[in-house]
């Protein structure tokens, strides 16, 4: 990898062989012409004294240091990492970088770059293991804990606001999708609920505020901060959360000690890629005849992971993409009789809807 930086073919030699001129005087003019705004000219002259120089790492720190002043990051970043392979913050700049330009290579090699020089850390254990899954096509199941709580730890103060602007409707969706479960008589109004991924609460507020449901509601979530938020929402001077758990979907399905009536999770499973523990752990905590309701992002038709028997992958986003036929096997396969999966956007993404799923699942109300 090298710096973009253009080499005049007929520009003076930068050490003249007569040695009349100094390294340090020619750095002198790197700087003059940086100080009188011709910062592009001064990247010219200082890439050239580099390559005449290669042994002098001073002047890549400094050519490092003009690329960002005038803005081009990318080259800053290409030329640090060359400097030193173990300069995390630019291998993370690179694959973000990468991941908003959809650059798959860039991608690639700045999220195991970005690896190597942080181990142990589990966004970048994340990036990586997508990484792989494009280079090698190894299945990423999901990421760990940390890198969730991490996340929206990070994120939680201006969820919302963010969330406002992509016109998320996800919480409207599973409130509509309560009250009709409602209305067929499948669902008491005090029946007992679990809100996976429940972050701030919006989905709990909408439950409360646009149904006739008002039953006991238990929101989860990895992220402490996200469900400080969650646990200090009140609708009509009363909680909306009669209880929140810090732990993932599986734990807390796994110990939630008397059957759900209904489980809700709004653009939660995204952060899972193998859903199979989630379902299983789901068919186990609800009762008999209980709900799934649940929104994913949607696998496009012939993508590669559709074909193979995973049915889901990661995307450069950072969540997981679904396939609907794959989702609506292994719901069957955990034990729910009927199941729907069906196309539905909860959000924008730049300009467009982000193709997305809806699940309504049921158990049977005998076991079989
Ligand atoms: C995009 S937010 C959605 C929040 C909320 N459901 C809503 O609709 O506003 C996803 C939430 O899921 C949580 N989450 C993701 N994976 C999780 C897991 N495996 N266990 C528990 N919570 C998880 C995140 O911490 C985050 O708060």
């Amino acid at each position: 990898m090298t710096a973009t930086t253009t080499t005049r073919a007929t520009a003076t030699p930068v050490v003249a062989a007569d040695g009349r001129r100094t390294l340090r005087s020619w750095h002198d003019e790197v700087r003059a012409l940086h100080a009188a705004g011709r910062t592009g000219e001064a990247i010219d002259l200082l890439g050239r004294l580099t390559e005449a120089v290669p042994s002098e790492p001073r002047l890549r720190h400094g050519l490092v240091a003009l690329l960002r002043a005038d803005g081009r990051a990318v080259d800053a970043d290409r030329l640090a990492v060359e400097l030193d392979p173990n300069d995390a913050g630019a291998w993370c700049r690179l694959s973000r970088h990468a991941r908003c330009t959809q650059d798959l290579d860039l991608f690639v090699e700045a999220s195991l770059g970005w690896e190597a020089a942080r181990p142990g850390d589990p966004t970048v254990a994340h990036f990586a293991a997508i990484a792989r899954q494009i280079r090698d096509g190894h299945t990423h199941a999901r990421p760990e804990a940390g890198y969730i709580a991490e996340l929206f730890d990070h994120y939680a103060d201006r969820f919302e606001g963010h969330l406002a602007k992509l016109g998320y409707r996800g919480p409207d969706v599973m409130a509509d999708l309560v009250a009709d479960l409602i209305g067929d008589g499948e669902l008491r109004a005090d029946s007992t609920l679990a809100d996976l991924g429940c972050g701030t609460g919006l989905v709990g507020d909408r439950l409360r505020d646009a149904t006739p449901w008002n039953g006991h509601l238990t929101g989860v979530d990895l992220s402490p901060r996200m469900l400080d938020h969650a646990a200090a929402r009140t609708f009509d001077s009363r909680p909306v959360y009669d209880a929140v758990a810090e732990a993932d979907f599986v734990d807390y399905l796994d110990t939630v000690p008397t059957g759900l009536d209904a489980v809700v999770a709004a653009d939660a499973f995204i952060y899972v890629g193998d859903l199979r523990p989630v379902f299983a752990a789901t068919a186990r905590a609800l009762r008999p005849g209980g709900w799934l309701v649940a929104t994913l992002e949607r696998l496009a038709p012939g993508d590669t992971a559709a074909t193979t028997a995973n049915g889901f992958r990661a995307d450069l986003s950072g969540r997981y993409l679904h396939d609907d036929d794959w989702v609506e096997r292994e719901l069957l396969t955990a034990g729910f009789d009927v199941v729907v999966v069906e196309p539905m956007s909860v959000r924008r993404e730049g300009h467009r809807p982000t193709p997305g799923s809806v699940v309504v699942a049921h158990l049977p109300r005998h076991a079989p």
